[in-house]
């Protein structure tokens, strides 16, 4: 088993600068991917305007972009991907959001302490790349003044077993990336735990789409 710091290590290796930029020319010519742009659709029904938002494991941030454009005042990208995130720093610097965007190289579960509390969090196909999915829930939950959004695969044998084989065919091309399924009423629960309730839910398959709002110890 992969330690935590081996893993993110392996994530960097994993989403490197050429997928990065493959992503990112799919991304100008058609636009954020179905499972992103239904996030992005729940969090439409938000006020953004002047609020701030952390992507965690944002990849070449197409949520943040859209973020920007509806008025947001500044996103914060966590990510253990250098490639993705100097792909998402050139975009920024390509349409003058300097000011408005920051990039935090890391593990978020260490990572955060170098960012402060936010509106909004997202963590877009991200949880299931991190084997402790408690961890990366308490932290938002921690950090985020009103609303988290989140997508993480549907979970179930046929899940554990398409997730089994892309780390083992990632293994064969001598990496250690893989990705995990978590139990998705586990995952629910760690949310109501910390004071959140579900809002929005919609299956994209196989993945499923949500967003959480604070409701205890409003912010
Ligand atoms: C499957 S990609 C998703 C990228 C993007 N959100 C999307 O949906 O296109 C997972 C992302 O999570 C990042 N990641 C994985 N583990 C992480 C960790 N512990 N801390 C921060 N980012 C992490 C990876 O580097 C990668 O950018």
């Amino acid at each position: 088993m992969a330690t935590i710091q081996e893993h993110c290590c392996s994530a960097n290796i994993f989403f490197d600068e050429k997928m990065a930029k493959k992503q990112y020319q799919r991304y100008l010519k058609k636009g954020p991917p179905k499972v992103t742009a239904r996030i992005i659709e729940q969090l439409s029904m938000h006020e953004t305007e002047g609020k701030s938002l952390i992507d965690v494991g944002g990849g070449i941030g197409a949520l943040q972009w859209w973020f920007l454009e509806a008025k947001g005042a500044k996103t914060i990208s966590i990510d253990a991907s250098s490639g993705y995130l100097k792909q998402a720093e050139e975009h920024a610097k390509t349409n003058g959001w300097e000011n408005k965007t920051r990039f935090i190289f890391g593990d978020y579960v260490e990572a955060h302490k170098q960012a402060e509390s936010v509106d909004f969090i997202t963590l877009d196909k991200m949880v299931c790349c991190y084997p402790d999915y408690r961890e990366i829930i308490e932290i938002s939950c921690a950090k985020s003044k009103s609303h988290i959004a989140l997508s993480y695969p549907i979970d179930g044998l046929i899940s554990r077993l398409f997730a089994w084989l892309e780390g083992f065919f990632t293994k064969l091309k001598g990496q250690n990336f893989r990705p995990f399924v978590h139990p998705v009423s586990e995952i629910r629960k760690t949310f109501e735990q910390q004071g959140y309730e579900r809002i929005a839910h919609d299956l994209v398959f196989p993945w499923h789409v949500e967003t959480y709002r604070r409701v205890k110890n409003e912010k």
